[in-house]
């Protein structure tokens, strides 16, 4: 089967390099955006994001069929997710992020779905501690900005009866072989594993079920999560409905270097609730340093920013280029020391954290009215 041991959306190798991606992108079936794709969506958009530029965004499904829509006056809607076991790092943000700057560009709804069954039957969580990681981590999403009179957010248990009856449709034309072959399942695993996948499916068509005619949906996520929609792409259309399009990222690996960022092991990932401290406090003691081993080495030798934690999560986060491509080279050509690119990274996190920890309180206020509800939807 394509869908190698290495990734599945609950397991990621640790050795994951940054060469690995376009090659599993292929192995799934998945395209690489290239440039013309990039000036494509700059026309469009009128900019450019710099997940795009720095191919963070890396891949794609049909991209170009929602464009091509989108350009004849059909828009999309986006639908991204979260499976709330635990708080979020910065990882997990990234899709957010960047669904964000789709929305404000395309102006467009966009569906959240919260997969707290899922974390329930993958997962060693509570009830209770699902409950409460719920609305943590729908706060720390809706932080992010997104506009409020067109993001609606889908809890699975609370949105039971709308994703039930949708989901038992997609169910119906998924076997058990083909669940096992994608996923990895064993005759061993709950049952509950086999039919989860149906319930991500639902929001890539729900907006079509209740409009009573075909939109398009677009979902950004980490690659991890395209086994999922890789099967909704075959089941949709036997349904009536549109295949999704997808618009795929790597990981932020892990602050030790390869894999991704992981929320069993808080010291490989900076947390969306660690103070300032804490954030320079990992970066200095655990960042994978692309850099030499002495200061004399890195001034003779420089260092190699491709494979350096610091540099790659500050590149993400800064969104002038032009700044990001003088920091390159300051620090690939020994200018820089090690310390000083995590420095510079544990700063811009720290600005990056304010903003979200501050605008949390504000969406805290409008919790309610962010909720999905079928009649705010024309
Ligand atoms: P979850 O909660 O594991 O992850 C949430 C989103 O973050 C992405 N992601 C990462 N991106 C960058 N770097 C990382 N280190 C990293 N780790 C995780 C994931 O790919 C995901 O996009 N089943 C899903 C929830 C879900 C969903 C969706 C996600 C439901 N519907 C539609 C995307 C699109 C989950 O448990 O995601």
């Amino acid at each position: 089967m394509t869908e190698k041991p290495g990734i599945t959306p609950w397991e990621v190798s640790n050795e994951l390099k940054e060469t690995d991606y376009d090659r599993i992108a292929n192995e799934f079936g998945a395209k690489l955006i290239d440039g013309q794709m990039i000036s494509r969506i700059k026309k469009i958009a009128g900019e450019v994001h710099p997940f795009l530029t720095h191919r963070i965004f890396f891949s794609h499904r049909d991209l170009d069929i929602a464009l091509d829509s989108y350009e004849k006056g059909n828009k999309f809607y986006l639908y991204t997710g979260r499976g709330p076991s635990g708080e979020m790092h910065l990882g997990h943000l990234l899709p957010f992020v960047f669904t964000k700057w789709l929305q404000d560009r395309f102006d467009v709804d966009l569906i959240v779905q919260i997969t707290d069954d899922e974390k329930y039957l993958f997962r060693d969580v509570n009830e209770r501690d699902l409950e409460k990681y719920t609305k943590q981590n729908i706060l720390d999403i809706l932080s992010v900005g997104f506009r409020p009179e067109k993001t609606h957010v889908l809890v699975d248990t609370h949105h039971s009866g709308l994703l039930y009856n949708q989901a038992i449709k997609v169910s119906k034309h998924i076997t058990a072989s083909s669940v096992k072959a994608v996923f990895g399942f064993s005759d061993s695993d709950n049952i509950g594993k086999y039919f989860f996948t149906s319930m991500q499916s639902v929001p890539a068509f729900i907006m079509s079920v209740l409009k009573g005619r075909n939109v398009r949906c677009m979902i950004p996520y980490a690659i991890d999560q395209d086994p999922h929609f890789k099967l909704s792409r075959d089941v949709l259309p036997k349904l009536g409905y549109y295949k999704p399009s997808s618009i795929i990222s790597k990981f932020i690996p892990s602050l030790k270097g390869g894999g991704k960022m992981s929320s069993s092991d808080r010291t490989t990932g900076i947390y969306l609730d660690d103070d300032p401290k804490t954030v320079r406090r990992k970066l200095m003691k655990y960042a994978f340093s692309g850099g030499r081993d002495t200061a004399e080495e890195q001034r003779k030798y420089g260092a190699n920013p491709d494979i350096d934690f610091a540099f790659n999560v500050y590149r993400m986060l800064e969104p002038d280029i032009g700044k990001t491509s003088r920091v390159y080279e300051d620090y690939r050509s020994g200018k820089m020391l090690s310390g000083e690119m995590k420095g510079l990274a544990a700063d811009m996190i720290n600005e990056f954290l304010a903003r979200i920890q501050s605008q949390r309180e504000i969406v805290e206020k409008d919790y309610d009215s962010y909720m999905f509800d079928p009649s705010k939807l024309q």
